[in-house]
């Protein structure tokens, strides 16, 4: 990938922010994880599966995933309204959307597997980190899962296509000015989650989506290896 475009922290075009992952950070829940990019920070934490309330929402025939996504007050410098909001009823439904097709919930009818995702310091890009913490949580509680999932954002600045946007990148308003465009993949390469903010054509569209595939692979990796950490292979001994 060749470009003049320089961004404004000096990555390459497809290089990500600094990125980690920790896995079983609240003792209390059944499953947790941390999910950092950069300056932003997810940590979700799964609960269930439990009986779920009220009895007219049960499914007979599985059980239901219920992600709440919720960006703290002080995640952000200009502290933001706590409480619901429509941006984050939105980003709850995506998770979900984004998770459900790895989650083997058939056996769990009449049930709920809650997951609540905290954004607790944002700088773009905190749908996909919530949504890499949620995946590494539900692993950690024993939810049978079909295959991991991974999420990362790519964009076009300036005609060119870069990976893992910050919020400075996402306020660039030269030329067309930023497309945003979050993606979820399994690590067999379905996409399960694909937003679109902004204008491309199909070629850099594929070109994105190319790009979006390399870095999950990234992601998962890391992702993988908080979940052998968290595992202790000691059996307890010495
Ligand atoms: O966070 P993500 O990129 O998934 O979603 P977004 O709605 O495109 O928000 C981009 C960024 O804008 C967030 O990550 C925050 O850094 C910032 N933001 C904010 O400062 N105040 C808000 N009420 C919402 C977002």
């Amino acid at each position: 990938m060749t470009s003049s475009f320089k961004r404004p922290d000096g990555r390459k075009v497809d290089e990500l922010r600094e990125f980690e992952a920790k896995v079983g950070i609240v003792p209390n829940a059944d499953g947790s994880a941390m999910y950092r990019s950069g300056e932003t920070i997810a940590i979700a934490a799964v609960y269930g599966p439990k009986k779920m309330h009220p009895q007219h929402s049960q499914n007979p025939e599985k059980g239901t995933l219920r992600c709440t996504y919720n960006m703290n007050s002080f995640s952000v410098s200009e502290r933001i309204r706590p409480g619901p909001s429509r941006r984050s009823t939105e980003i709850s439904k995506i998770t979900e959307w984004a998770l459900e097709p790895v989650l083997m919930l058939d056996k769990f009818q009449n049930m709920v597997v809650d997951v609540h995702i905290n954004i607790i310091q944002a700088d773009a890009g905190t749908r996909c980190a919530g949504i890499n913490a949620a995946a590494m949580a539900l692993a950690h509680a024993g939810i049978p899962m079909k295959d991991m999932v991974s999420s990362v954002s790519v964009g076009k600045l300036d005609k060119t296509i870069v990976v893992d946007l910050s919020k400075e990148e996402e306020d660039y308003e030269e030329g067309e000015g930023p497309t945003d465009i979050p993606i979820s993949m399994t690590h067999s390469g379905d996409i399960t989650h694909f937003q679109l903010d902004g204008k491309i054509d199909s070629k850099q569209l594929m070109e994105a989506v190319e790009l979006a595939k390399k870095s999950c692979e990234q992601i998962y990796e890391v992702q993988k290896k908080a979940l052998k950490d968290s595992i202790d292979l000691t059996g307890g001994e010495d």
